[in-house]
């Protein structure tokens, strides 16, 4: 039995408490938060949940095994070392640290000390997802030419972080998740229209040599909620609709092809629209399955699927786009 604290009851912490409360082979015996209102929520769902405000009740406390952090990005690096410090595992929400020298140095602890290190990149554990990567993998798409992704809301705009580190790690982890080619480099541009010049809109592309391509759109500005993937392969294109209830993913026997033609400036395309496919997912609570990864590679000793090569190569990213964004949109090598 995993003994499990979990820090930060705020927006997102409630939904890990509920899914690590139905998790087999671990038991949550305390739920920290500095806040004491959020705490009397807990004892109100969870009466055998114990509650505090003292950070250090979770952090050092030898009766328990692994804390989840669910706090606010600027305090994953701190609260995390802390864990691994005192020989806890570490689940660390979305995205893992602020920067890439954080993240090396939380991993460093976690190989030293020999504790599961394990990033929640939710979306890695949705159906749709899951089959997404089948699909790819399969061969049936053929080969995959570009991800083309857009997250945007009127959304909670973050004191510390900017749009992309907001919303773009799910997209991130999602095309890392399905995509294995190494990134070579990011281009980002985006607008602040806050005194804090933290930016609201932002678009980023990922390069790669082989002519993939990534693109990103991110904002909190937006009147309406668009959560949209499109892949494109050269035999077939899926649409990823995270606002569909049930029909999430639409594969369109879609496809185009440019004849070899001998006057370099004409362009023959023949296209091809087919019938369209929905498949049945499993709709399962992505968290449960997540939640379920933590307890079962503890127990194991096995990587997660949201393990922390993926976390810190998600952080490199986010840290390149900073660096492109300074730079209004130059390419900056990863
Ligand atoms: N995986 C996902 O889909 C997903 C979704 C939303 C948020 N998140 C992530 O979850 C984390 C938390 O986001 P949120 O929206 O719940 O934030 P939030 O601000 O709503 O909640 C954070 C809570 O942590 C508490 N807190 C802050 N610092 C603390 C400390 N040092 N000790 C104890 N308690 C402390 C605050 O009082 C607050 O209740 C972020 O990393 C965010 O990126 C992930």
């Amino acid at each position: 039995m995993i003994r499990l604290a979990v820090i930060g009851y705020g927006y997102w912490g409630p939904n890990l408490v509920r899914n690590f409360y139905n998790t087999p082979d671990c038991k949550i015996t305390l739920v920290v938060d500095s806040r004491e209102e959020r705490l009397q929520l807990v004892k109100k769902a969870f009466p055998a949940i114990n509650i505090s405000t003292q950070i250090n009740d979770a952090l050092t406390d030898k009766d328990i095994d692994a804390v989840v952090i669910a706090t606010p990005v600027f305090t994953h690096f701190g609260l995390a070392k802390t864990a691994l410090q005192n020989g806890k595992h570490v689940l660390i929400e979305k995205p893992m640290t602020r920067t890439v020298k954080e993240a090396e140095e939380l991993i460093e602890l976690a190989q030293k000390h020999n504790k599961l290190l394990m990033i929640d990149h939710t979306f890695l554990y949705t159906g749709a997802v899951q089959y997404i990567r089948k699909l790819i993998e399969s061969g049936d798409i053929g080969k995959t030419n570009y991800f083309d992704s857009t997250r945007i809301n009127l959304g909670l705009f973050q004191p510390d972080i900017n749009v992309l580190w907001d919303l773009a790690p799910h997209d991130i982890s999602v095309l890392k998740y399905i995509h294995n080619e190494k990134p070579f480099s990011v281009n980002a541009t985006g607008v602040s229209h806050t005194n804090n010049k933290i930016e609201n809109i932002a678009y980023m592309t990922i390069n790669y040599q082989s002519g993939f391509m990534a693109h990103f759109s991110c904002s909190w500005s937006s009147p309406v909620k668009i959560r949209s993937v499109l892949i494109g392969g050269d035999k077939k294109m899926i649409l990823y609709n995270d606002i569909e209830p049930t029909e999430k993913i639409k594969i369109y026997d879609t496809g185009y092809s440019v004849k070899s033609n001998e006057d370099k400036q004409k362009i023959l395309v023949d296209y091809r629209t087919g019938d369209v496919f929905i498949p049945k997912l499993d709709t399962r609570e992505a968290l449960a399955h997540m939640a379920n990864d933590f307890i079962q590679s503890i127990i194991k000793s096995t990587s997660p699927v949201s393990n922390y090569e993926l976390g810190i190569d998600i952080v490199k990213i986010l840290e390149a786009a900073d660096n492109s964004l300074k730079e209004n949109g130059k390419e900056i090598k990863l």
